[in-house]
């Protein structure tokens, strides 16, 4: 016995049990916000409770009226059961009213939390993750959750409270009654313990199908253009195909796990309640209760396994609710960015923001988790009024130099900072590069990155108070007032998706016009240019410099034209940044 129990403990310290209880604890911390929600709802559960057995109870008054054992007033216990039923009515709608819109605030609340989590979390980790699986997480998961919170707790306590109250009238007006209500305890519980391992197999197998499917759709959707290219759409429409196919099986798998149970516990509550049937006709026949008292031990008796079955369901909303907890805990419990240096990097900003930042990485080394190492020892220095340069073959750490930079991932060993002017005042007077310094960064990263809605509405994104004005002087500097100007709206012309509606070339300088406005201290472009003519790319950053404002730039480029616009030429090549002389540049110019 001792084993046992020791074997039992054991098993809820480890394993499955362990998560359940972690994330019950998890859903706890919402659960605990909205008690005074819960405790109104659980308190209209009582009332509906209530109500339904006092009307049982004068449904009892009345037959007994009819049947002569009972000479109380008719027509007043007939109207004291309509108030009644039209009291169960009223409280009913006003619990479900109350649910939905407590749900409903509910549902944002936690949905706000978790985006909000989910933007502060390390980018890299989050990039383990498909999008259409973190929308899924973010939507469904979160959805169940606030759904299941509000009633989970309420619905216990209503359903154990109506157990109780029907058990005590049952036995109060005879006692062996009260033995038929427990006579389908055994079972329910029996199939509860069964089911609960494969429920929680099959939620979670049913929330990753979820998941691969809007991941597939979202993807689909969006590269519908390369899917055409290539021919694709037959083979794309099987493959949702196969995926609805799966999706089918395995949800047919779980109705029929569902369908077994409830026939099981209907079977077994039509068991109990013809046992009752019985048994009242036995007892009203050898003249020990009334036949008031047999209906009323009916309705009961039907209450008594209804509530043991609502009792059972929530078994599966447990089940259901940890899943969907455990899945947003994967996500909100991957690690946060630092941004405990927020205040300092203001400070520093506003005080340097005349005479420029200067951006030092010292001895950078960095791997991804993949355990792709692509920097063994990379030193960069870049100052005011300078553009720096990063060739080097493709693939080689171009963009990943941009994201330490950025602090979208920490160097594994040396220093990333920022200092004032051009010359380094040493540690005191450094601000690292961490989440807090991005600030001060304006950043175009390769590919097409507007949003939808109109030119001026993404150029706001970054300045909310631009002025007209300020915005076409923008477009103005990274060459893209040209076309703009063209356009029949100007800059109240629409993008669509991802910078659609306009050409590679054009976004990209509308990418640079949206960096140039937000007046970064430090801007930073990944190959912005690429997609532009030789001309306009020089005049891009002819422009770019002659601005008057002390910025920091650093460009990465495979085209040698940049370079003659740069003061300083790194290497990106074998882990490592070389700083490259005079004569290597024109060598490379040369050997374009
Ligand atoms: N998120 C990531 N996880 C793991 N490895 C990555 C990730 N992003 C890039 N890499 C790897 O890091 C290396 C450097 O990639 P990076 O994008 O920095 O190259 P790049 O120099 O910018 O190339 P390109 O000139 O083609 O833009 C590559 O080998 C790439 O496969
Ligand atoms: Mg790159």
């Amino acid at each position: 016995m001792k084993e046992k129990l020791k074997f039992y403990v054991s098993r809820v310290k480890s394993g499955r049990l362990k998560e359940m209880r972690r994330q019950t604890v998890w859903i706890y911390q919402y659960a605990r916000r909205y008690w005074g929600a819960m405790v109104f709802y659980t308190l209209l559960g009582f009332a509906g409770t209530g109500f339904g057995l006092f009307a049982s109870w004068v449904s009892k008054n009345l037959v007994d009226i009819i049947t002569g054992h009972n000479s109380g007033a008719l027509v007043s216990t007939f109207c004291l059961m309509i108030g009644m039923n039209i009291g169960t009515l009223i409280v009913n709608q006003i619990s479900e009213y109350v649910s939905a819109y407590i749900s409903m605030k509910v549902d944002a609340e936690i949905k706000l939390d978790i985006f909000e989590k989910i933007m502060v979390t390390d980018w890299e980790s989050l990039t383990n993750y498909h999008t259409g699986d973190l929308l899924t997480r973010w939507s469904s998961d979160a959805s169940n959750i606030s759904q299941g919170v509000l009633s989970f707790i309420p619905n216990l306590l209503i359903y154990s409270f109506r157990f109780v109250a029907a058990f005590v009238m049952v036995v109060y007006h005879d006692w062996t009654f009260a033995l038929f209500a427990f006579m389908g305890m055994p079972v329910s519980l029996i199939l509860s313990k069964t089911l609960m391992n494969r429920m929680v197999n099959n939620n979670q197998r049913s929330a990753a199908m979820g998941a691969k499917l809007s991941g597939f759709n979202q993807e689909t959707f969006s590269n519908i253009q390369t899917i055409k290219a290539f021919s694709l759409i037959r083979l794309y429409v099987e493959r949702l195909k196969q995926l609805q196919k799966e999706y089918i099986t395995m949800r047919l798998d779980f109705r029929k796990m569902s369908i077994w149970t409830s026939l099981l516990l209907s079977t077994v509550g039509m068991a109990v309640s013809y046992a009752c049937y019985g048994w009242g006709i036995y007892r009203v026949w050898s003249g020990v209760i009334t036949y008031g008292t047999m209906t009323m031990f009916l309705s009961l008796s039907g209450t008594l396994t209804g509530t043991l079955n609502s009792l059972t369901s929530l078994v599966p909303t447990a089940i259901s609710l940890t899943t969907s907890a455990g899945r947003l805990m994967d996500i909100v419990e991957m690690p946060r960015e630092d941004y405990s240096l927020d205040d300092q990097a203001g400070e520093f900003m506003e005080k340097n923001r005349s005479q420029g930042i200067s951006l030092a990485m010292d001895h950078i080394a960095y791997s991804y988790h993949n355990g792709n190492q692509v920097f063994e020892d990379a030193s960069i220095l870049a100052n005011p009024h300078e553009i720096i340069a990063l060739v080097g073959p493709s693939g080689e750490g171009k963009t990943t130099m941009l994201r330490l930079i950025l602090a979208l991932m920490q160097p594994k060993s040396g220093q990333a900072y920022l200092y004032g002017g051009k010359t380094d005042p040493g540690e005191a007077g450094r601000l690292p590069l961490t989440p807090s310094a991005r600030r001060m960064f304006s950043y175009v990263p390769q590919g097409n990155t507007m949003f939808s809605g109109t030119i001026a509405e993404n150029m706001r994104n970054v300045k909310p108070d631009a002025t007209d004005e300020e915005i076409i002087e923008c477009l103005k500097l990274a060459c893209a007032w040209d076309f703009v100007e063209k356009l029949p709206d100007g800059i109240n012309a629409m993008i669509k998706e991802r910078g659609g509606g306009f050409s590679e070339g054009q976004a990209q300088r509308l990418s640079i016009a949206r960096a140039l406005l937000r007046k970064s201290p430090l801007l930073l472009l990944d190959e912005a240019t690429s997609a532009l003519d030789v001309a306009t790319e020089r005049r891009v950053l002819k422009n770019i410099m002659q601005d008057d404002y002390p910025r920091t730039c650093i460009v990465t480029t495979h085209r040698p034209t940049v370079l003659s616009a740069c003061s300083r030429v790194y290497a990106i090549k074998n882990k490592k940044s070389t700083l490259l002389n005079q004569e290597e540049i024109d060598e490379l110019v040369q050997s374009f």
